[in-house]
């Protein structure tokens, strides 16, 4: 490891990088070829080289387009990465039709996993919702028997609710908790964070930016096909309000000599030692401001400014991450 600082995920989980790689956008939602391919895999490299080792995927990510990018990736450098994969979402044309995790499917899944990635072995496997025709035991002790198997080393979740992860923690211990979280989107501080850090689960934190409008380069309104329009949050009376809440982070940023995005990260990594924010960068500029939003601190005004305007309530309207 180099320059990013490390983090143990579950009390005897895996130490991984503190700063994850979000691999998502380095795939068209529909499969196949991506915007930019050669760029991606220079990310995931320079990502490695920085000691960023925790690569985020899903075999759902471009129809598996994703894993196979990460596998030309990591060739000959295996031991340099934690490959993290969610299953069990199902899409047609780039659309969620629902999910399957029937233990049969599961076990389907694993080996098209480990094909397409060119493993032997998938450091953390989560489903990536659950499904609510399958009992959590099974789910669980489905991917538990993939750990006996050696086809997994730990187990994660995704998405669930705080009784879920008691009832999948009690089954088989889960590493990792991997769930949205920014200061646009604060709910699950209620009951699902506390939940996993009482049960001493690491949490992978995504969507740090909400969408890129923490970055502060949103602009009203957004162009018809901008993909985010659909979100109630972008559209309207809740766009000019919530953006002069960003106004406020912007502020704060220049203050400090940084940039919103560092901000936006940082205020996740201090949420607790046992929070990894996973940030999407499908191109190695992101990889220094990034890394260096790492190192940054807050005094305990800036603190309370950025708490207060983005208090639970204060951003109008939700993303996916609400439904
Ligand atoms: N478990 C789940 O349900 C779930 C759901 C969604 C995502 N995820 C995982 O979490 C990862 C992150 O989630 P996300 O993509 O939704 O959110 P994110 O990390 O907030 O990324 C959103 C956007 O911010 C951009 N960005 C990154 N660094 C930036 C910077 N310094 N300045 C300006 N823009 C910057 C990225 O652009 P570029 O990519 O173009 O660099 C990306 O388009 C995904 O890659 C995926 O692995 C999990």
């Amino acid at each position: 490891m180099k320059n990013i600082t490390k983090i143990q995920l579950g009390q005897n989980g895996p130490f991984v990088s503190r700063l994850g790689l979000g691999c998502m956008r380095m795939s068209s939602i529909w499969g196949g070829s991506t915007p930019n391919e050669v760029e991606s895999i220079a990310t995931i490299h320079e990502a490695l080289d920085n000691g960023i080792n925790f690569l985020n995927t899903g075999d759902f990510y471009g129809a598996g387009h994703n894993e196979m990018l990460i596998s030309k990736a990591i060739k000959g450098r295996r031991n340099d990465a934690f490959i993290s994969v969610k299953f069990g979402a199902i899409f047609h044309n780039g659309q969620p039709l629902g999910m399957d995790l029937r233990p049969i499917s599961i076990k389907n899944f694993v080996n098209y996993s480990l094909t397409r990635l060119g493993i032997e072995t998938i450091d953390l496997y989560q489903p990536s919702r659950m499904d609510n025709s399958v009992p959590v035991e099974d789910i669980i002790g489905t991917v538990a028997d993939l750990v006996k198997e050696g086809k997994v080393r730990y187990i994660g979740v995704s998405e669930i609710s705080a009784g879920q992860l008691r009832k999948a923690n009690s089954i088989h211990p889960i590493s990792a908790l991997e769930i949205g979280y920014s200061l646009a989107d604060r709910q699950v501080e209620d009951e699902l964070l506390p939940t996993a850090k009482q049960l001493g689960i690491g949490v992978v934190a995504f969507a740090n930016t909400a969408e890129g409008f923490l970055t502060g380069q949103m602009t009203a309104p957004l162009p018809a096909d901008d993909y985010r329009i659909h979100f109630t949050r972008f559209q309207e009376e809740n766009l000019s309000h919530n953006l002069k809440k960003v106004e406020v982070l912007k502020q704060l940023a220049e203050n400090k000599g940084c940039t919103p995005t560092q901000l936006a990260i940082a205020w996740v990594k201090e949420q607790g030692d046992h929070i990894m924010p996973l940030v999407s960068m499908s191109r190695r500029s992101r990889l220094p401001e990034n890394i260096a939003a790492m190192s940054i601190v807050f005094t305990k005004e800036e603190m309370n400014v950025l708490n207060t305007t983005f208090a639970k309530g204060a951003i109008w309207g939700g993303t996916y991450l609400q439904r």
